[in-house]
């Protein structure tokens, strides 16, 4: 299979009413694992890369990785730009095969992420490159970021002209979810989630995915949630296996054996976390 593109997953998810799951990952096992996971698991599965980490593994050579994997994935395999507020970043993305990215204006004033996401679909159309924005803000715990406060939420009328103005393939929305490890399980504003999807037709994402209950999550999946960003669990999932695996067994095993010691973990969280997802392939 080639790549598939995030808005055709998008589309099939919203029309079966629940959610496809999208990891970030950083390097070779993480993607290689989501893509395991995902075959074990018969879902379509979306990689996300942080641009931060083009410090460390260029787009192109992510962008090819996941290619390459998902040419030969017996399911969908998507990639998508995570979190990017700047628009020479995500041209480089674009540039270097980026199929799908995320123009973040949600820290700015509506008119002026309006701006900043329209330039981003404006040029992203030219590629036929999908583009998710975001309305309201979704926060990191790690800064103190009042997830229960309602001020933060996305207002759906503004959802609705959010999405007509700037023509984004999808919409990040706030409704009580937060980045990072909750120090107490987010209550979720369903009814909010709600009022946001029956204003505007575009799929709705959700962000800070780790930790929210799984009750929570089938319920926000039922009520206009087609993308779920997941990332804080799973990396911490992969450091723990490398803190043990050189704990453990530093100096006393081929180094070769670290690979089967990380991946089946995480090949097993991937398709546990998948089951989520009603659409089977
Ligand atoms: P978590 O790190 O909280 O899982 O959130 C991930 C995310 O939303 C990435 O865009």
């Amino acid at each position: 299979m080639g790549i598939e593109s995030v808005k055709n997953l998008l589309d099939a998810a919203q029309k079966a009413s629940t959610s496809v799951i999208a990891f970030d990952a950083l390097d070779y096992d993480t993607v290689y694992a989501c893509v395991k996971g995902a075959e074990a698991a018969r879902r379509p599965v979306i990689l996300m890369l942080y641009p931060a980490m083009n410090k460390i593994i260029s787009f192109r050579a992510y962008a090819e990785l996941v290619k390459t994997l998902a040419r030969d994935a017996s399911v969908p395999v998507a990639l998508h730009l995570d979190h990017c507020s700047d628009y020479d970043t995500i041209l480089a993305a674009i540039h270097a095969g980026f199929t799908s990215v995320m123009a973040d204006g949600s820290a700015l004033p509506f008119d002026e992420n309006v701006a900043f996401t329209k330039s981003v679909v404006d040029v992203a159309r030219a590629f036929e490159v999908d583009v998710e924005g975001e309305l309201g803000h979704v926060g990191q715990v790690a800064a103190g970021f009042a997830y229960n406060d309602k001020g933060t939420f996305t207002v759906p009328e503004e959802a609705a002209l959010f999405a007509e103005k700037t023509g984004v393939t999808s919409l990040a929305v706030a409704f009580g979810s937060c980045h990072g490890a909750y120090q107490e399980p987010p209550d979720l504003d369903l009814e909010r989630l709600q009022k946001i999807d029956a204003a505007t037709p575009v799929p709705l994402v959700l962000h800070g995915g780790s930790g929210i209950p799984a009750d929570q999550l089938k319920k926000a999946f039922r009520m206009g949630i087609n993308k779920f960003n997941v990332a804080t669990e799973y990396i911490t999932l992969y450091e723990g296996l490398l803190h043990r695996f050189y704990t453990e067994k530093f100096g006393t095993c081929s180094p070769f054996e670290k690979f089967p010691f990380v991946r089946e973990p995480l090949v097993a969280y991937i398709a546990d976390k998948l089951q989520l997802c009603a659409l089977t392939v």
